[in-house]
């Protein structure tokens, strides 16, 4: 049994861990008649012929590192069939490349884009399996990806740490948080760090209610106010711009933008901070190194069973498999009628809507 593996898009904290136990999980099966492949930096790698064997020890205490021991790159989809200036057809090299491996099957732990080309491989005739990566959490097919977790423990450390300053200072403090199309990080990070207001993409805000919320906060004795904003957070106003017309408008961050409205408003101290990669840097938390031992574990299941072509996910705390093609370019939005949204909305955080 010859498997190859790759890390791809942006990194997270358990890949490391799901590789493992992936590799744990396979030498359980198919013990001696093994033989594990690191594909290096992503799906550059498998174009480009980077790859390396690798030993069950190679695998050895990465359970709580971070990063990836393979490295990663993005490889847009959109560019997958398109022959770039170096003139390689990628899907070709690609195939090219695991054929000469000599391999029986592909294990891609990413996100949304490399599902789609784990897809696209499938559909070429690959056997391909997916495991769930990104601490934006919007992988369509898993109730929870790796990496989410450990996410929202860096950025409720960090909201708490801006807690304490803004209270010193009596400031407004906005903290901008990933998450690109999708508010998981912000809705979640948000309630665990307090926040006052909690803006995501799949709630446009109207600044007028924001105020309100913030006055009201202000009206209770509040001395620090707390904004987690989604870094696609968006007004209604810009909603209902065209694509273009938006485009332009976030020449200028929209963080900053709302900052200084709300610093005009309220002639108050107002600061953003933008803890940035540091979301997804470190080590994994508990929480994820067991999610990602058992979405490891399981795959490794599905290799012996040859159940090629599914993603690894979970629902309702149970793994699961889903089709490929039934995940592929579909992503998971924060549904704004969510549990978790309501009770927020319950205790008085407000949406801006
Ligand atoms: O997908 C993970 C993520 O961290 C997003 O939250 C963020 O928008 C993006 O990657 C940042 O990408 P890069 O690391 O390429 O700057």
């Amino acid at each position: 049994m010859r498997v190859g593996i790759l890390t791809s898009g942006g990194d997270c904290q358990s890949l490391n861990a799901t590789m493992r136990a992936l590799v744990l999980s396979l030498y359980e099966q198919f013990g001696q008649e093994l033989s594990i492949y690191g594909i290096l930096d992503g799906y550059y790698g498998l174009i480009h012929e980077k790859y390396q064997e690798m030993e069950v020890k190679d695998f050895e205490g990465i359970l709580r590192l971070g990063g990836t021991i393979l490295g990663t790159s993005r490889q847009p989809f959109k560019n997958m069939r398109k022959i770039g200036e170096d003139g390689i057809n990628k899907v070709e090299a690609m195939k090219k490349t695991y054929k000469k491996m000599k391999l029986d099957c592909l294990v891609v732990l990413g996100g949304n884009g490399s599902m789609k080309t784990a897809n696209l491989l499938s559909q070429e005739g690959l056997s391909v399996i997916g495991l769930p990566k990104t601490i934006d959490n919007d992988l369509w097919g898993s109730q929870v990806t790796f990496g989410f977790h450990s996410a929202l423990e860096v950025v409720t450390r960090e909201l708490d740490c801006i807690y304490t300053t803004a209270t010193s200072h009596s400031r407004i403090m906005l903290v901008e948080l990933m998450g690109h199309k999708v508010g998981w990080l912000a809705l979640y990070g948000g309630i665990a760090g307090g926040a006052d207001v909690i803006l995501i993409p799949e709630i446009p805000y109207d600044f007028d209610q924001v105020k309100e919320a913030i006055k009201k906060k202000i009206a209770l004795g509040k001395k620090q106010i707390l904004l987690a904003v989604a870094e696609g957070a968006i007004s209604k106003e810009d909603a209902e711009l065209s694509k273009e017309e938006r485009k332009s408008r976030m020449q200028n961050k929209p963080v900053e933008v709302l900052a200084k409205k709300l610093e005009e408003h309220f002639q108050r101290e107002v600061r953003v901070t933008v803890p940035g990669h540091v979301q997804r840097g470190g080590m994994p938390n508990g929480y994820d190194r067991v999610l990602a031992s058992r979405f490891g574990a399981m795959a490794g299941k599905m290799i012996k069973e040859k159940e090629y072509g599914n993603l690894v996910g979970i629902d309702k705390g149970q793994i699961k498999k889903i089709p490929l093609s039934e995940v592929a370019g579909k992503l998971k939005l924060v549904d704004p009628k969510d549990d978790v949204v309501t009770q927020a909305k319950l205790m008085g955080i407000s949406f801006g809507d």
